[in-house]
């Protein structure tokens, strides 16, 4: 391994914008998993959007962390929490790189009611452990159960158990492990890239 150069430009937090400090940590935590996660209102209807503020955070219990902004640009909550609010569940759709255009789209802001998995011509199907449906599209979803949230700021981070997995046919392996292969996960990088799926190498302990 080469000697690491020594000079580097320090970033002081205390001395940026929040739209700074927001571009710079999503260029630099990357590439982040994206959680398309999928709701029903109290009233019936259903919502779906993506957040890349995602990640599993336990197995004992199995739990996943979300980070969803407070705020609108119209200074509403966005439907997402809303309905996780109004109904404690929810369903992560894992995306894959066929999906991202797709994914991009439904993170548009439409009223409240109408529905992204509609307007975006995606099949809903049914969850077998929540009310929540689950997108036909994408290949493996986690119905969640709201477990706590936690205000961080201008954000809330939601934690959700997972009740149960639907796992697309040819994603599980003999061990019950998901192939990355045929998962083939999209990552997202900072501002509008995004990552494809590339070769993993193993590395072993
Ligand atoms: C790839 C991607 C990742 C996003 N990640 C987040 C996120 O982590 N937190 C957040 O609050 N909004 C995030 N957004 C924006 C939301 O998807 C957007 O505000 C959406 O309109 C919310 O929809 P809703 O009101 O139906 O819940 C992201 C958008 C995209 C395209």
């Amino acid at each position: 391994m080469e000697t690491p150069a020594t000079t580097r430009t320090v970033v002081d937090f205390s001395a940026l914008s929040s739209d700074q400090r927001y571009f710079f940590l999503i260029s630099a935590v990357v590439p982040r998993p994206i959680a398309w996660v999928s709701t029903r209102a109290a009233d019936g209807s259903t919502n779906l959007a993506p957040f890349s503020f995602f990640q599993a955070i336990g197995s004992d219990p199995p739990v996943v962390m979300l980070s969803i902004a407070t705020e609108k640009s119209d200074g509403t909550l966005k439907d997402t929490l809303v309905n996780i609010r109004g109904t404690g569940e929810f369903v992560i759709n894992l995306v894959s790189e066929d999906l991202a255009e797709t994914m991009v789209r439904t993170s548009a802001e439409l009223p409240h009611g109408e529905s992204e998995i509609a307007a975006f011509g995606l099949t809903p199907i049914p969850s077998a452990s929540v009310a929540a449906p689950a997108i036909a599209e994408a290949r493996v979803a986690l119905e969640c159960r709201l477990w706590h949230e936690l205000p961080v700021g201008s954000a809330v981070a939601v934690f959700g158990e997972v009740l149960r997995a639907q796992v697309a046919e040819g994603l599980l392996d003999a061990r019950g492990t998901i192939d990355p292969a045929a998962l083939r996960p999209l990552g997202r990088l900072g501002g509008s890239l995004y990552l494809p799926f590339s070769e993993p190498r193993r590395i072993r302990r």
